[in-house]
């Protein structure tokens, strides 16, 4: 109605307004008919093969380990309550947090720190609780730390989850003694002094450490060192690092952050001790300056997409990484068989802390924005099996983005645990190459890659199939050959959320969680998935 005035009724008058409000009203329309059709705009197609035929390099488990430090409620309160809480609790660990995290299959755990790490003396967190002395937290909100969960907690703790350890030594004011003696009270077996006394402290057989970390974040707040310092540093310590066959940890050297590549070129050329892998961190941040992080909540679709390009950034930083490693690698070739690793052991969201919070504890809650933030990581992640064997988000419980969070005896699990749970079926599977031709999602001075995805064929043999769609707006028609593989059975489970700051309330704990996914069929040979705007999928091709 009102559109094509008809201009032969008449020059001027009232014909001519008339034209000239149906003009007006058919521009009026058609920029609402334009803004309708942007709202529905289709995607373009995203188009997949995935070469089932190929199976590659193997996805540690370790890809999905958690790190747990002493920081805020981190711990205590949120791991470790104490036998004497009313929280219901198994020798002060609290039941509920036990149990989510056992269901995660948490692989490993990376403890106590962190900058916490650096002035962490183990002695100070061995024997009667009464008798451990009471430090100051002095990195994280300069609270009283009472030791009361050290060496043998943390064990009992990876125990009762079922995960290997991660043990992060001193460095920063350390000594390669104090490393090496908890090394030996940890992992010895033969009958020396530090063994009787981790058996009279009530631990007869020696513990697995699976990883032993010589220092932490070394650049920074582990004694802010040149990269060549610390490269002859690390040789001392980790060339006094004993324990007997069969017993040995990995060695992990600290390494670089972002896209830095110094202490990983210092590390490679002059250590001449035995080094296993190199640690990388990268925070997904908003910037430009720390002080100007995004709300972990309220965000707008700047936020959103800010969000992703720069949790994308991951692929660039390991991808430089690898290339320097392996010029490293080629130019000794013959001696080494292993890839060195580079083990990724802080990653997350870091955004400003919850009002009311104290602002040392980095307390945060946990959207849909973080869901999709951990399953593009893991995606970048699987790409680089062979040479990312290990990582550990930041952080386990109560901190930064976690898998859960608690307020006294309340409990929530959060969207980045249910997405650890949906890529469950990820651990040890083979990774499969993956081709992905898919559109842009922009907004604003953004623009990322609408669908992030990777595959892999998992230890029951089915394909697993790990799919975020970063537009929150448009739905993504995928379209996938799966190459070398029948299918007969698909299932599958999504997380998406009308909002984009979904998340879970201690009021509301299960506002956000996975679902049956019934968007993806064969369609002949191809699999065809209507992925949701904002959505996390993992598919199980039988
Ligand atoms: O995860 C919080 C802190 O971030 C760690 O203690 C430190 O290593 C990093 O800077």
């Amino acid at each position: 109605p009102g559109w094509n005035p008809n201009p032969q009724e008449g020059i001027g008058g009232r014909n001519m307004k008339n034209w000239r409000l149906g003009h007006l009203a058919a521009a009026l329309l058609l920029a609402a008919f334009s803004e309708c059709a942007m709202m529905a705009e289709e995607s373009p197609e995203t188009a997949v093969t995935i070469h089932a035929d190929r199976p590659g390099a193997v996805i540690n488990k370790n890809v999905y380990g958690q790190f747990s430090e002493h920081l805020g409620s981190g711990i205590y309160g949120g791991i470790f309550v104490g036998e004497d809480s009313p929280i219901p609790n198994t020798r002060g660990f609290r039941n509920d947090v036990i149990a989510a995290l056992k269901e995660l299959k948490v692989p490993m755990v990376r403890w106590p720190g962190g900058c916490f790490a650096d002035e962490y003396h183990w002695r100070d967190g061995i024997g009667p609780r009464d008798k451990r002395p009471i430090r100051i937290n002095t990195n994280w909100g300069g609270v009283s730390e009472n030791n009361a969960f050290g060496t043998h907690e943390f064990f009992d703790f990876v125990d009762m989850i079922g995960a290997d350890a991660y043990v992060n030594a001193n460095v920063g004011t350390g000594s390669p003694q104090e490393a090496a003696r908890w090394l030996e009270y940890m992992t010895g077996e033969q009958d020396t002094t530090l063994v009787r006394e981790r058996r009279a402290n009530g631990r007869d057989k020696p513990w697995k450490v699976s990883i032993y970390a010589m220092g932490n974040e070394t650049w920074g707040c582990g004694g802010n060192m040149r990269p060549e310092y610390y490269a002859d540093l690390y040789n001392q310590y980790a060339a006094f690092m004993k324990t007997q066959p069969g017993a040995m940890p990995e060695l992990l050297a600290s390494g670089d952050h972002d896209d830095q590549t110094a202490f990983t070129t210092a590390l490679m050329t002059h250590v001449r001790s035995r080094m296993d892998a190199i640690s990388l961190h990268y925070y997904t941040i908003l910037g430009p300056r720390w002080e100007n992080k995004d709300t972990a909540t309220g965000f707008t679709e700047a936020g959103w997409i800010n969000t992703l390009a720069n949790t994308l950034k991951m692929d660039g930083f390991i991808k430089k990484q690898d290339a320097l490693l392996s010029d490293f690698e080629k130019a000794r070739s013959g001696m080494q068989s292993r890839k060195m690793g580079l083990y990724v052991d802080e990653w997350g969201t870091w955004y400003k802390p919850e009002p009311g919070s104290n602002p040392g504890f980095l307390v945060q809650q946990n959207t849909l924005r973080d869901a999709v933030v951990a399953a593009a990581n893991f995606n970048i992640f699987h790409k680089y099996a062979d040479r990312v064997r290990m990582t550990a988000i930041a952080q386990t419980v109560n901190v930064l983005q976690a898998m859960i969070l608690t307020d006294g005896p309340k409990m929530i699990r959060t969207p980045t645990y249910h997405v650890f749970h949906m890529y469950r079926p990820f651990q040890n599977a083979a990774s499969l190459p993956l081709e992905i031709r898919t559109g842009e999602y922009r907004y604003d001075q953004w623009s990322v890659p609408q669908v992030s995805a990777s595959a892999a064929k998992a230890v029951d043999g089915s394909i697993v199939i790990g799919l975020a769609n970063l537009d929150p707006r448009r739905t993504a028609s995928v379209s996938a050959a799966i190459e070398g593989a029948r299918i007969s059975q698909i299932t599958g489970e999504i997380l998406t959320a009308e909002e984009m700051d979904a998340h879970n309330t201690f009021e509301n704990p299960n506002a956000l969680h996975p679902e049956v996914f019934t968007g993806a069929k064969m369609d002949g040979p191809r699999l065809e998935v209507t992925l949701p705007a904002k959505s996390v999928v993992v598919l199980k091709l039988q």
